[in-house]
């Protein structure tokens, strides 16, 4: 598998700071390990010469002057700072391909990180309140995902995430009008503001979407206190918890995410980005899994962030001594909490497999 390498400068820096040289064999192991990706905002990998080319192919104009400026903006204190400058950006979509290109390159760029299976959220209230209707970010999306299937050989589910800023009652119309994509749409999840925004705000949406067969997922303890997981698992019913960092302020609830095996998407570089942990020295992943919490790696809004799969497997790895088995552990526990039908999840786990037991140079 033909991998791409990113440059000396590349592989050590991302726009960060964490300049220790990494061993050259674990670096190339992170490029061909086949990874599995839970937890990344679509309209987050709007990369900022994407967003000026589908500006100018539309007629938008960005209040940035260049991809220069537009990136020095990229300088968030908390989750809001972010949320404003992406709402921003997605304003800049328009079309079904608009919104085709812009996943087509996300999918292109994981495709040559060796992501072998990705599940993806998008934000259709972000959207539709701006006019643009459901089906055009629908269509543009899944056509890219069918395309990455049957090229690249990427599977893929889709996340359908309401807006917690925003009321029940556009959860609920969201919900109403993705009835006829359903067969295409895996999940329901919640992000946006967390603070503020407790999960119980959407228990009723989230049951009728049970209901309807949707499974969930939602960001909890993001920004958010460990109650907010707690409201998670039991107002929302979710099978996953999207972020989850705040566990480790309760003990109780750690041994029972332990205990349950509940999967956490863990966002690396988005933390550190997102100012959730002062540095990637000082990042919980290595004592989630300590712990035995089921915890994977994902990239969040990549373009917004600093990097995907590898950049934040590789920041982890340099910054906290992981080796390995940590990666492949990592890895199992994205596929065992992956959503795609099970003899996809088996398909999986064999190509782990092979890949573990060819590699051990
Ligand atoms: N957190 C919450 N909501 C989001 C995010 C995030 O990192 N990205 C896009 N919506
Ligand atoms: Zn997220």
């Amino acid at each position: 598998m033909e991998t791409e390498r990113p440059s000396l400068e590349g592989r050590f820096s991302f726009g960060l700071c964490y300049l220790r040289a990494m061993d050259a064999a674990l670096s190339d192991f992170i490029l061909d390990l086949p990874k599995v990706e839970l937890h990344c905002h679509i309209e987050g990998t709007f990369e900022p010469e994407l967003m000026f080319s589908l500006a100018e192919r539309n007629g938008v104009q960005l209040p940035y002057p260049s991809v220069e400026k537009l990136r020095t903006a990229y300088d968030f204190s908390r989750l809001q700072d972010f949320l404003d400058i992406y709402y921003e950006g997605m304003n800049v979509l328009r079309t079904e391909q608009d919104f085709y290109d812009l996943t087509l390159a996300y999918l292109e760029r994981i495709n040559a990180q060796n992501v072998r299976h990705t599940e993806i959220f998008f934000d259709p209230q972000g959207h539709v309140s701006r006019g643009i209707a459901f089906d055009t970010a629908f269509i543009g999306i899944t056509s890219a995902l069918d395309h990455a299937e049957r090229e690249f050989g990427i599977s893929s589910e889709l996340i359908m995430c309401f807006l917690r800023h925003l009321d029940e009652e556009d959860a609920f119309r969201t919900l109403d009008q993705a009835e006829s994509f359903r067969h295409r749409i895996r999940a329901v999840g919640l992000d946006s503001g967390e603070r503020g925004n407790p999960p119980e705000k959407f228990t009723r949406v989230f049951a009728e979407a049970a209901a309807r067969g949707y499974l969930r997922v939602a960001h909890a303890g993001e920004e958010g206190p460990p109650a907010y997981i707690v409201g998670a698992l039991d107002s929302l019913g979710v099978d996953r918890i999207d972020h989850g960092n705040s566990c480790l302020e309760d003990e109780e609830l750690v041994r029972r995410l332990v205990r349950e095996q509940v999967p956490m998407t863990v966002c690396p570089l988005s933390n550190v980005r997102l100012c959730g942990v002062p540095s990637i020295d000082h990042h919980p992943l290595k004592k989630m899994l300590d712990l035995g919490l089921k915890v994977t790696i994902n990239s969040d809004d990549p373009a917004y962030f600093g990097g995907y799969m590898n950049e934040n497997m590789e920041a982890v790895t340099t910054a906290l001594g992981l080796d390995r088995r940590h990666l492949v552990t990592l890895t199992r526990n994205a596929i065992d909490a992956a959503f795609a039908p099970e003899p996809r999840r088996q398909a999986l786990h064999e190509e782990l497999d092979l890949f573990v037991a060819t590699r051990n140079d």
